[in-house]
């Protein structure tokens, strides 16, 4: 059974205080997780050690970065190493997220040298793929996104493949309260599990979680997840309110 997960993305949002506040309410929240759920807390940098701190005692609940580098070590100022995550206790890391993606230019090629960081120690990446609002008018989805999981993922082995998640979030759809219909994302996400079954085989397809990002919210998280293709949801501005999140959580089939 493929791992359903809830992922927050907490962007460049709340101060220290107001982080630790939210976990907390959170970690004391009445939820019951089936065996194969996890809930996962993407928090800025400076926050890794308090959440990890604040989560301890919740088996299901695990940490992620929001980003890492494309270099090992070294001279680069600002950055963030993969082992640096590592050796904080860092579980998950956010790869290749639109935002980053758009402001900060990083390239298919860049996220694959990330993932390849992730990997070798031993971090789960999410690796985040979407087509903007112009190529899906243009009825163009489906290629780019192949080429997105081409260029970033394809070179990683069987045995690599398997350890990664993958967020299908189309950017015409974060941030705007405008989402996928369920069909739309059913769609893509079924197009995106049969590109890894050509390249990697269908159990291999099978066992990969892809994760629906965008506006997804308590009201409309239990109808997105429902979906076949569909393993939980990469969820930004409603992961922010704690009542919102407990219900996206609970919404996870
Ligand atoms: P949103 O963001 O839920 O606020 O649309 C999703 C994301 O960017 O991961």
């Amino acid at each position: 059974m493929r791992n359903q997960i809830a992922a927050a993305n907490w962007k460049m949002n709340l101060t220290y205080q107001q982080g630790m506040s939210l976990l907390q309410t959170l970690v004391s929240a009445d939820i019951s997780l089936k065996k194969n759920h996890k809930a996962v807390f993407s928090v800025p940098f400076p926050y890794l050690e308090m959440a990890i701190a604040t989560t301890r005692n919740k088996e299901d609940y695990f940490i992620a970065a929001q980003n890492c580098s494309d270099k090992k070590s070294g001279a680069y100022t600002g950055e963030v190493s993969a082992e640096m995550l590592k050796s904080l206790g860092v579980q998950y890391c956010l790869v290749g997220h639109s935002e980053r993606r758009e402001y900060f230019g990083e390239s298919n090629l860049m996220l694959a040298d990330k993932l390849n960081f992730c990997l070798s120690f031993d971090i789960t990446p999410i690796f985040c793929c979407g087509e903007a609002l112009v190529t899906r008018e243009a009825n163009k989805q489906n290629g780019y996104v192949e080429q997105q999981l081409r260029e970033s993922l394809f070179h990683l082995s069987k045995d690599e493949i398997i350890k990664i998640v993958i967020a299908y979030e189309p950017i015409w759809a974060i941030g705007t309260g405008k989402t996928a219909s369920t069909e739309q994302a059913q769609e893509m996400h079924a197009h995106i599990r049969s590109v890894l079954k050509k390249q990697y085989g269908e159990p291999i397809a099978e066992q990969i979680s892809i994760l629906y990002g965008g506006s997804v919210k308590a009201s409309n998280a239990k109808e997105i997840f429902g979906s076949k293709d569909v393993d939980g949801g990469l969820v930004g501005g409603a992961s922010l309110i704690a009542t919102e999140f407990v219900e996206i959580i609970k919404a996870l089939k």
